[in-house]
């Protein structure tokens, strides 16, 4: 096992009805800005509820927080909350809605160009303090301290973080994820899915309390990932998979042992590119990812091959048989595992993917840095 350090400050609050503890949480004296997306927290009910809450905050809104959030919008946002001296955010959605306002909360204070922030140059000193009531269970964003920006008109997608990014709180009222979309509850299956294996489908660390957390995550969700895309209204359903959501993404899966993250930001490109939702992207890439790499991730894919999906044999088989176990589950999820299944335009993109990788000097990714441009350009032909 690798040394590590574990900080994670983040007060959580979950359970029925725990979204009226908003008081409790945030000062009367705060000047708040309310984020939050396209509306959906009006319609369901949610809004209504912050907002009694929070009867008699000094309260500015922001809506419109689009998914994949866009700089641009958030640079409106950072306008309003400079212009009236904002102190609080408190972020009212999913994973866009959430890493928009951690990026809110260390760009206002931020002297210099805030794009920089994303392109990582520079050290970021400060952040308004942030408390979300999570609407979405997948990102794990409630609950860590990175966050990904997008910026249509360079074609980006990028990953931050900062430890001020931490929210304050979070409250986690599993009752939000009766009125998700089928949709989303399957990004949101498969995205927690693909955080544990980013964190467990690496090499053995002789880490076997991180690996048995994993795989109970894992099996977790395959226990109720379509029943609770069936009967979302099924609170105990979806309190599971808030919980699974939240800790697959929190940091500690990933103490002591190695991490690849590959998927991740070879999907990223996709979802620039085409604008696939972020889940879907990783059911595409990730099983093509560990066939490219299934040399190095052999070890560990057979433990996960026999742990998780029970499969018997020797190593290579039961390797094998574990990624195309993983494929069939996203199916089962409703998710397609093709590009060519979204679209037809997709000769350029592993070409882009190769450029992009090489102009952000990401020349080895993954656990041993195997993930060069490359290898991200076939992975994405394999996606085809
Ligand atoms: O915008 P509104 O109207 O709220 O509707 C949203 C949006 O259209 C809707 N929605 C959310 N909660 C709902 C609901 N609809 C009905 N009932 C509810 N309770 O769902 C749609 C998608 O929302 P979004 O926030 O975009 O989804 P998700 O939570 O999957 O977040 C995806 C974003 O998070 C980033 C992704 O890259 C993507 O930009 N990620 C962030 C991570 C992190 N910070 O740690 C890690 C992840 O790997 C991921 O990269
Ligand atoms: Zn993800």
């Amino acid at each position: 096992m690798d040394n590590f350090e574990l900080y994670n400050p983040v007060k959580l609050i979950f359970g029925k009805g725990e979204i009226s503890k908003l008081p409790d949480n945030i000062d009367k004296k705060s000047k708040v800005l309310l984020t939050y997306g396209g509306g959906s927290i009006k319609s369901n009910g949610i809004y209504k509820q912050v907002t009694t809450a929070l009867e008699g905050y000094n309260i500015i809104e922001f809506g419109g927080i689009e998914p994949n959030p866009q700089f641009s919008t958030l640079m409106k946002a950072v306008e309003l909350a400079r212009d009236n001296k904002i102190d609080y955010i408190l972020a009212v959605g999913g994973g866009s809605v959430i890493d928009g306002s951690k990026f809110l909360s260390v760009a206002i204070p931020f002297k210099g160009d805030e794009w920089s922030i994303l392109t990582g140059n520079v050290k970021i000193e400060s952040g308004i303090s942030l408390g979300t009531v999570l609407t979405l269970p997948a990102t794990g964003t409630e609950m860590n301290s990175g966050a990904v920006i997008s910026r249509k008109e360079l074609n980006e997608k990028r990953p931050f973080g900062s430890p001020f990014c931490y929210p304050k709180f979070s409250i986690l009222d599993p009752s939000v994820v009766a009125s998700l979309p089928e949709r989303q509850l399957r990004n949101g299956v498969v995205d927690a899915f693909v955080h544990v294996l980013e964190q467990y489908v690496t090499y053995p660390n002789k880490a076997p309390l991180q690996d048995r957390i994993a795989e109970s995550i894992l099996i977790t969700l395959t226990e109720i990932g379509a029943d609770v895309i069936k009967d979302p209204s099924d609170y105990d359903l979806a309190s599971s998979l808030m919980w699974c959501a939240t800790m697959a993404l929190n940091g500690l899966i990933s103490k002591g042992v190695p991490s690849d993250w590959g998927t991740h930001m070879i999907g990223h490109e996709l979802t620039s590119l085409f604008g696939i939702d972020h889940g879907q992207t990783l059911a595409i890439i990730g099983p093509n990812l560990y066939l490219k790499l299934f040399d190095s991730k052999k070890e560990k894919l057979a433990q996960y091959g026999r742990r998780v999906w029970k499969h018997k044999g020797d190593n290579d088989e039961v390797a094998k048989e574990a990624i195309k176990s993983t494929q069939k589950f996203f199916k089962e999820m409703g998710m397609k595992t093709k590009i060519s299944e979204i679209t037809t335009d997709f000769d350029h993109a592993p070409q882009v993917v190769f450029d992009k990788f090489k102009e952000r000097n990401w020349l080895k990714l993954g656990e041993k840095g195997l993930i060069t441009p490359q290898i991200a350009k076939e992975i994405v032909e394999m996606s085809f």
